[in-house]
């Protein structure tokens, strides 16, 4: 774990590639010469954080991934002929059995493209599609979580286009531009019948987690058609 395997896909005409981070290209998350990444508010203002990052931060950031046994972190690369740059990244975290079944596993997830010229163009939408079927048919879990907070529009759109659905608001989790923003809590359930089953033993699924089944089998029908896992 800490790294996930390699998978690709193109969207938009861009080949993406979501694949390990490396040491030498932490420096683009802070790139000046790209705009400045996560030193730029922009960026950062609804990950609540405020600080800017310097490269000997996204050095440690990199070792702690590397360690963490409970994570699968890929880097989003842009692939263009011989040259592959590094534009964001894309997480599960906290994979395991969160609860005290141990045989129902979940994870939380977590995205961002530090090159905003490279936003809106379906990059996030495909790789949360293809994070999601990694981790339902190739991890097994039960659950995937997300939070986002509701001025986030192009967030939630993405996350909801990979079969999240809302569960709960938590009011005023971060203040920022002069005022509160409450944070949305969505999941993404496993829509594959033994994983499904398990989740709601008998219980009759919400209506929203019904409509939220559909839209993650159409991601998951993408992925397998579009993602290559090499
Ligand atoms: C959130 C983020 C990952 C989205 O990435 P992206 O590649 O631009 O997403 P997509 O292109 O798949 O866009 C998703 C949809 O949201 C729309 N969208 C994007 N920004 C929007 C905005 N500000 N308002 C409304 N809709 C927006 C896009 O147009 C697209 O919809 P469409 O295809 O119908 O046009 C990216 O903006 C980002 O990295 N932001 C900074 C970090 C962050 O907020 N991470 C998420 C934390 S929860």
């Amino acid at each position: 774990m800490s790294f996930g395997p390699i998978m690709r896909f193109t969207v938009d005409g861009l080949h993406i590639e979501l694949a390990p981070l490396t040491k030498e290209a932490m420096s683009e998350f802070i790139s000046l010469e790209h705009g400045g990444g996560m030193q730029r508010n922009t960026i950062n203002r609804y990950l609540g954080r405020q600080a800017a990052p310097v490269l000997e931060d996204e050095h440690e950031w990199f070792e702690k991934v590397r360690k963490e046994e409970s994570s699968f972190v890929w880097g989003i690369w842009l692939v263009e002929a011989e040259k592959r740059t590094l534009i964001g990244n894309s997480a599960l975290v906290g994979v395991g059995n969160e609860g005290h079944v141990p045989f129902i596993r979940q994870a939380t997830s977590g995205s961002m493209i530090f090159r905003k010229e490279y936003w809106g163009r379906g990059i996030a939408s495909a790789a949360h599609k293809a994070r999601t079927w990694y981790a339902f048919e190739h991890l097994g879990l039960h659950r995937v979580k997300s939070a986002v907070i509701q001025a986030n529009k192009g967030s939630r759109k993405a996350l909801e286009r990979a079969g999240y659905s809302f569960v709960y608001t938590e009011r005023n989790e971060q203040y920022g531009e002069g005022r509160l923003h409450n944070m949305d809590c969505l999941e993404c359930l496993n829509p594959l019948d033994l994983f499904w089953s398990q989740w709601w033993h008998g219980d009759r699924p919400t209506k929203a987690a019904l409509a939220a089944r559909v839209r993650t089998r159409e991601a998951l029908a993408w992925a397998e058609q579009h993602v290559e896992l090499t």
